[in-house]
């Protein structure tokens, strides 16, 4: 078998199969497959797509290619999460600890940004020390010490997806159902979950913009899993609007700890809550959605949410004081308030450029090797449907270069749209 074959066959809309699937991957992984070959393979799965069979293929392919996780010594039931990518989406960063305070042990593999949309490793070095590279020893030591892990994806599971995401987000290959349906199942898989919340988001800063698209995304996702014996639950949430108010790392580190300690912008704090009750559904610490959420509540006014946020940045040697004390956090040199230029509605506030700005000033990546400013990024000040009057503070942007702040003032202005009637408050989900 030669990988160019196969790279035509997929350009030429054919369907691959198991052997020519697997061939590829090993390949890849072992070096013997290029990450020019890997980057035009990805793009013809992109734009010809792959069957249900196939991507279920390319999965198993990408979580044998390493190591696979048992934690079935160290959890009863292993629950996971994962997102499917968004703009101010920080989900994890106060789903963990409250799930982990509510009795339900759980470890997570994050991964790093992804084009416009952030990553919630990126998101955890804003606090310094904090280690986002644990052992498989590790991994399982602190989870059944404080029952609580947050890491990045460690080097022997799944590292076929560790180097293909990587060649995805600087090559436009990310948007593509099989790619990203491989990508998050293959990791959820080979870390060991038994039940899997998957939070898909749809809309404008989201990799899938239709509902039919998500709903085709979630669909491939749960038939995977149950191909590989997992549960999986599946939410469809919007990501019209960025979720919450803060886009960058350091921003959104502050505002997941705002909402740990009980306050925060409403749209985040029931988006987490909702994703809490159903994890603790699936690993049985409570018998309702209702119970689950009320249980999740519960744990963020006693205080052993944020102890257990605490517990894990220090278990993974962060400084706690940062977070004692969030002022600490990486600071932007410019931070410029930029006011409404009119009054009216707020019908719009586009996600991805929104997501595009906070990029622009550093807060992503272009390249793969390119540093990630964790000071820098973006701050809405509103909800679509929300009345603004002119003058009032729209957005503000936190900059440590002057060029860069203006290039992206000028797209976050142009990702705000009004209008003069009222319009709707946008869904947190979909069904
Ligand atoms: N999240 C992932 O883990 N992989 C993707 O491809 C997209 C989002």
């Amino acid at each position: 078998m030669r990988a160019v074959d196969i790279i035509i066959k997929k350009r030429d809309k054919e369907e691959l199969s198991t052997q020519e699937i697997n061939f590829f991957i090993e390949g890849f992984v072992s070096g013997e497959i290029t990450d020019y070959q890997a980057s035009a393979w990805a793009m013809a799965i992109v734009l010809n797509g792959m069957n249900l069979r196939e991507t279920t293929d390319l999965t198993l392919a990408i979580a044998r290619s390493g190591a696979t996780l048992d934690l079935s010594d160290v959890v009863d039931i292993a629950v996971d999460k994962h997102s499917s990518g968004g703009v101010g989406d920080k989900t994890t960063l106060v789903v963990l600890p409250v799930v982990a305070a509510c009795g339900l042990p759980v470890g997570k593999m994050s991964g790093r940004g992804l084009g416009f949309s952030g990553g919630t490793i990126d998101k955890l070095e804003s606090i310094p020390g904090y280690r986002v590279t644990l052992t498989t020893e590790e991994f399982k030591k602190q989870l059944k010490q404080i029952g609580v892990v947050l890491t990045g994806q460690s080097l022997d599971l799944a590292p076929a997806d560790g180097k293909l995401y990587a060649l995805r987000d600087v090559t436009g290959t990310v948007q593509s159902i099989p790619l990203i349906a491989s990508s998050i199942m293959s990791k959820k898989i080979a870390a060991g979950a038994n039940a899997i919340v998957l939070d898909v988001k749809v809309g404008l800063g989201a990799f899938m913009q239709s509902l039919d698209e998500a709903r085709l995304l979630a669909d491939t996702m749960t038939r995977i899993g149950e191909m590989a014996g997992r549960k999986v639950k599946t939410l469809l949430s919007d990501m019209n609007q960025p979720l919450g108010f803060a886009v960058g790392n350091a921003l959104e580190v502050r505002e997941a700890i705002d909402v740990l300690h009980g306050s925060g912008p409403v749209d985040f704090r029931e988006h987490c809550l909702v994703a809490c009750a159903h994890m603790l559904l699936l690993g049985n610490r409570a018998d309702s959605l209702e119970a689950g959420k009320k249980l999740a509540e519960q744990s963020i006014q006693d205080g052993k949410a944020w102890e257990k946020f605490r517990q894990l940045v220090i278990a993974q040697g962060g400084n706690v004081d940062v977070v004692d004390k969030p002022d600490q956090l990486p600071q932007a040199k410019i931070v410029e308030v930029v006011k409404s230029p009119q009054n009216g509605y707020l019908s719009q506030i586009h996600a991805r450029l929104i997501g595009e700005a906070s990029v622009l000033l550093g807060a992503g990546r272009s390249k793969k090797t390119d540093p990630v400013d964790h000071a820098v990024g973006i701050e809405v000040h509103h909800k679509v449907g929300e009345l603004v009057e002119q003058d009032n503070p729209l957005f503000t942007l936190y900059a440590n270069d002057q060029t860069r702040l203006r290039e992206a003032q000028a797209l976050a202005m142009s990702a705000h749209q009004w209008q003069e009637k009222p319009t709707s408050p946008l869904p947190l989900f979909y069904n």
